[in-house]
């Protein structure tokens, strides 16, 4: 609800349902940022080696709640890395335990650590069996990685070739599309059944391709799906902000340090944690639809996936905040999201 006099809006504390936290310095260097905004969120298991084991997982999920900050209240969800030799059996166990609250499916060779991925779907059909027998949601990385498929077509051949066939198979399997990036997957996703949502992140609301070349070539711009064109741009936000419960808050925070990042193979992720939700509020305030904020990062993610809605609220105010132009990390750096430009909305105290 917004007030006009103070222009305050309070929201319902809302959840990130996608995001890397990495291990080590990094973890310890991000998890505060996600945390001061979020009360849960579900975590990419994309380390290397990549999380497969329930174990694996469970003591991933230890080293993430120890970097937690005193007092603040946050639950990492964590995801299981697919790969062509995984067993269904510890899929389920894991989610039976109540460690894995997803599988993720990375194709091979799609983005960051994805070596481990799955070489063809077809691997899949045991586990993604399972997946839609126990309920338990697939979230998907989509895109083709064939190196004759150009790289800015690869989200919407992954609909045909893979997703379509994919959903024929399993009808009833959970899918979350996720980061997506185009209007074929914006429409695709509106017009699939309920078990078919998608996550949308704050660069792909925000940039349009031209952002990679805006006068040089600009590392901090680059994530996977890479943004696209403009008409796609203008779809994603028409499908974040169209109040429909198909579309959720998923950042796809991705931080790499500034020197991976600024090199002669600069590493694809966007660190965006830090102000995800005021980049988030200054696109719905954009389309003049901040009244679908709260839908869209509080209501319909715990809706899909049988979650209970999370409890408290969280309040941004109309006021200017400076994104500093890098963020430490012991001795290195990140440079995130928007860095050295101001956002018009922060969060209150
Ligand atoms: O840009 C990206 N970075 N896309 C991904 O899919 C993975 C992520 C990462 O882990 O860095
Ligand atoms: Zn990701």
């Amino acid at each position: 609800m917004m007030t006009a006099e103070t222009m305050r809006l309070t929201l319902r504390r809302p959840d990130d349902w996608h995001l890397h936290f990495r291990d080590g310095a990094m973890l310890k260097a991000v998890v505060p940022y996600t945390a001061r905004q979020f009360a849960r969120a579900i975590v990419m298991p994309n380390l290397s080696p990549p999380v497969t084991t329930v174990e694996a997982a469970s003591a991933y999920r230890d080293r993430i709640l120890a970097a937690v900050p005193e007092g603040a209240d946050f639950t990492p969800l964590m995801t299981c890395y697919l790969t062509d030799e995984i067993a269904a059996e510890e899929v389920e166990h894991g989610h039976r335990e109540g460690v894995w609250i997803a599988a993720k499916l990375y194709p091979a060779g799609a983005t960051t650590n994805s070596a481990h991925g799955v070489t063809d779907v077809a691997n899949l059909f045991p586990v993604l069996q399972r997946l839609e027998k126990i309920g338990m949601p697939l979230c998907v990385h989509g895109e083709v990685t064939s190196s004759d498929v150009d790289i800015f077509d690869r989200e919407a051949r992954f609909i045909d070739e893979v997703l379509i066939p994919l959903m024929a198979h399993f009808p009833d399997l959970k899918i979350i599309f996720e980061h997506i990036t185009t209007r074929d997957a914006a429409d695709f996703v509106a017009g699939s059944p309920d078990n078919v949502a998608a996550t949308i992140t704050p660069q792909h609301l925000m940039l349009n391709r031209n952002a990679l070349f805006e006068g040089g070539l600009r590392p901090h711009a680059y994530c996977l799906p890479v943004v696209k064109r403009e008409r796609h741009r203008r779809a994603v936000r028409a499908a974040a902000t169209s109040g429909s419960p198909k579309f959720f808050l998923g950042t796809d925070s991705a931080p790499h340090s500034r020197h991976a990042k600024e090199s002669s193979c600069g590493c694809a992720g966007i660190f965006n944690a830090p102000f995800a939700l005021e980049a988030y509020a200054t696109v719905f305030e954009e389309e003049g639809v901040l009244d679908r904020l709260e839908g869209f990062a509080s209501l319909h993610g715990p809706a899909f996936y049988d979650l209970p809605l999370n409890e408290g609220t969280i309040t941004l105010e109309r006021a200017p905040v400076d994104v500093p132009a890098s963020i430490p990390v012991g001795d290195d750096e990140i440079v995130p999201f928007k860095a050295g430009e101001m956002l018009g909305w922060r969060l209150a105290d």
